[in-house]
């Protein structure tokens, strides 16, 4: 069985990868080591049989007895441990869940459901680091990869709703404080029905201005909204923004370019994103012939009709949050001519978003 060291297990992103690894019984085919950068010599989670205390996640020698290292860690870890581990001479795989080496030449972006054959000819090459892709990207694929697959796509224009999850666990707490902080501010008028709803609407305003906390956002999200996502890029795309190309490109392994672009903005939902794509097509295809490629992507694309009350029930974060389902829907030709394609895509931030494509690569080294 192969040795793999998980890092990072414990953190948002880790823990929901342990629970995927634990719903699925994953755990039965490995040898798992854990290791911590704070809790050494502990007892590591329950895994259902027995494993090794708490080793440090910065011992290289620790690290070099393992086959594959799967890291949840964040980027700093991966900048800190991996070049010097290489450097001791290590010759495992690599798993991470960081960007940190997501687009050097020697790594591949996992995403199987839509780059199996991708990773596979990478495994017989040789290449050794495998690491998850941005959510949104991850997402956007898992919905509509089948239309690149067919090579139907000329651009696609994706403005992004993020929820707070992609900051990480301390963004969350932070939106649903600034929801109590908002609801706190009104409260006896709420309560009072015939109190007038622009009294109320004053405070609110003056709370979200002055009380709601920013301490992890940067402005008050509750309530509202932040157009950026991530760092500014000299060309005035966040780095969010940037990602969309190069890593849809990469993932798909696309030659020439296909041009992905748009905005990337910050909601007030919990883990579930969300796309709407504008989709130049290269060709004319009927709206049927469209929703059969877009249905056919894989096993998980749950395919909600463009209806008023379906997409309403079954396209929403409320009906994806903790579901593997991919959803898409609001597919229709737009007023710019037969080739241009809207689409809603929604998928968990925390599951195909992050902890499930790497699940799935330990899996796939498996054989
Ligand atoms: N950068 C993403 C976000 C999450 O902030 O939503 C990581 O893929």
């Amino acid at each position: 069985a192969l040795r793999v060291g998980f890092v990072g297990w414990r953190g948002m992103v880790g823990s929901v990868l342990m629970g995927r690894m634990r719903e699925e019984n994953d755990f039965a085919g490995i040898d798992p080591v854990f290791f911590s950068t704070s809790q050494v010599g502990e007892a590591g989670p329950d895994v259902g049989k027995d494993i090794p205390l708490l080793q440090d996640a910065t011992d290289i020698e620790a690290l070099k007895g393992l086959d594959v290292v799967l890291t949840c860690q964040g980027g700093d870890y991966t900048n800190e441990v991996y070049p010097k581990l290489r450097a001791a001479g290590w010759n495992g795989y690599w798993i991470d869940a960081a960007s940190a080496l997501r687009m050097n030449d020697d790594a591949v972006i996992v995403l199987d459901p839509v780059n199996r054959p991708l990773i596979d000819q990478a495994l017989n090459n040789g290449v050794k680091n495998f690491v998850g892709g941005n959510c949104t990207n991850s997402i956007l694929l898992m919905g509509v990869g089948a239309l690149f697959r067919e090579g139907l796509v000329e651009w696609v224009s994706s403005m992004t709703y993020q929820a707070a999850s992609g900051g990480g666990a301390n963004h969350m707490r932070e939106l649903l404080k600034g929801m109590g902080v908002i609801h706190d501010s009104v409260q006896q008028e709420l309560a009072t029905p015939s109190s007038a709803i622009l009294d109320i609407d004053r405070k609110v305003a003056q709370t979200i201005r002055d009380e709601v906390p920013r301490e992890y956002f940067g402005a008050p999200l509750a309530g509202g909204l932040i157009p950026w996502i991530d760092s500014q890029l000299d060309n005035g795309q966040s780095r969010e923004e940037w990602k969309g190309q190069a890593e849809v490109n990469k993932i798909l392994g696309t030659d020439p370019v296909i041009p992905v672009d748009g905005l990337c903005v910050r909601i007030g939902a919990m883990r579930c994103h969300s796309l709407a794509l504008t989709m130049k097509l290269k060709r004319d295809l009927p709206l049927e012939e469209i929703e059969q490629i877009i249905r056919s992507g894989n096993d998980w694309v749950k395919f909600v009709p463009n209806q008023r009350d379906l997409t309403a029930r079954e396209l929403t974060p409320a009906a994806i949050t903790g579901s593997l389902e991919i959803g898409v829907g609001r597919v229709r030709k737009l007023n710019m001519g037969p080739e241009y394609l809207s689409a809603f895509v929604i998928g968990d931030q925390l599951l195909w978003g992050a902890a499930e494509p790497l699940r799935r690569m330990l899996r796939i080294l498996q054989g």
